[in-house]
C-alpha cells in the first residue's frame, strides 16, 4: 500500500447514493454446489425487485470466470483468488447502493470467512441446499457426466471439497422448494433490509 493515496473520503459516499437510489444495499451471497440453483434463484430475485423499482446485480461464478476471472481455474489458490475479486467487486457495488447477489460455489468455510472479512455486516449468506446426487441428477450443464468420466479435475463435491456453511442467514432447499418459493423466502428475509430506513 505504499505510494497509495486512496481518494474514498473525497468522493460521494455511500448513503447519497442510497438515498438518490431509495433503498439500501446489501450483498446476498449464495453459496452451493454447482446446479443447486443459485444463479436460478437469483435471476428470480432480481427480476421481482427490478419490477418493484430496486437497482440490482448479479455477479454468477461463469459469467465473471468468462472475463475479470478467466485467468483462474480450480484449484484451491485460484478459488481463493476468485472468490476475493467476487469480494471487492461487490463491496464497490454495495457501496453504490446496489442490491448484490453474487452466485459463486464458495465451496469452503474459509474463502466465505474471507468473504465476510471484505463486506462485513453487508453480506448475508445464503446456502442453496442441494445434494451431490441431486445436482447430479439434474446436471444442466453436463459438467456431472463429464466429472464422472475423469474430464474434469477439481470439480466441486468430487475430488474438490465442498463444506456446508454452519451458520448461513439462510437455507433455501431446492430439493423441497421450487424457485419461486425460494426465491419468495429469499425476499422476504431481504425486504426490512432494502427498505430505506423511512419505509422499514
Ligand atoms: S468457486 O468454487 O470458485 O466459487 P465458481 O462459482 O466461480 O466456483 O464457478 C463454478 C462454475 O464453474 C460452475 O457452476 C461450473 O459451471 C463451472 N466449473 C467448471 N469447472 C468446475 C469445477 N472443476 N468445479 C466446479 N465448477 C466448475
Amino acid at each position: 500500500m505504499s505510494n497509495i493515496h486512496t481518494e474514498f473520503h473525497r468522493f460521494l459516499g455511500r448513503s447519497d447514493k442510497e438515498t438518490l437510489l431509495g433503498q439500501r444495499g446489501i450483498v446476498v451471497w449464495l453459496c452451493g454446489l454447482s446446479g443447486s440453483g443459485k444463479s436460478t434463484i437469483a435471476n428470480a430475485a432480481e427480476r421481482v425487485l427490478h419490477q418493484q423499482g430496486r437497482l440490482t446485480t448479479i455477479l454468477d461464478g461463469d459469467n465473471l470466470r468468462s472475463g475479470l476471472n478467466s485467468n483462474l481455474g480450480f484449484n484451491d489458490e485460484d478459488r481463493l483468488e476468485n472468490i476475493r475479486r467476487f469480494s471487492e467487486v461487490a463491496k464497490l457495488f454495495v457501496s453504490q447502493g446496489v442490491v448484490t447477489f453474487v452466485s459463486a460455489i464458495t465451496p469452503r468455510g474459509e474463502l466465505r470467512d474471507m468473504a465476510r472479512g471484505i463486506l462485513g455486516e453487508d453480506m448475508f449468506e445464503v446456502y442453496v441446499k442441494a445434494s451431490f446426487e441431486a445436482c447430479e441428477k439434474r446436471d444442466v450443464k453436463g459438467l456431472y457426466a463429464k466429472a464422472a468420466r475423469g474430464e474434469i479435475t477439481n470439480f466441486t463435491g468430487r475430488d474438490s471439497s465442498f463444506e456446508p456453511p454452519q451458520a448461513p442467514d439462510l437455507i433455501l432447499d431446492t430439493e423441497a422448494l421450487s424457485v419461486e418459493d425460494a426465491a419468495f423466502e429469499l425476499l422476504e428475509a431481504l425486504r426490512h433490509r432494502i427498505a430505506p430506513a423511512s419505509e422499514s
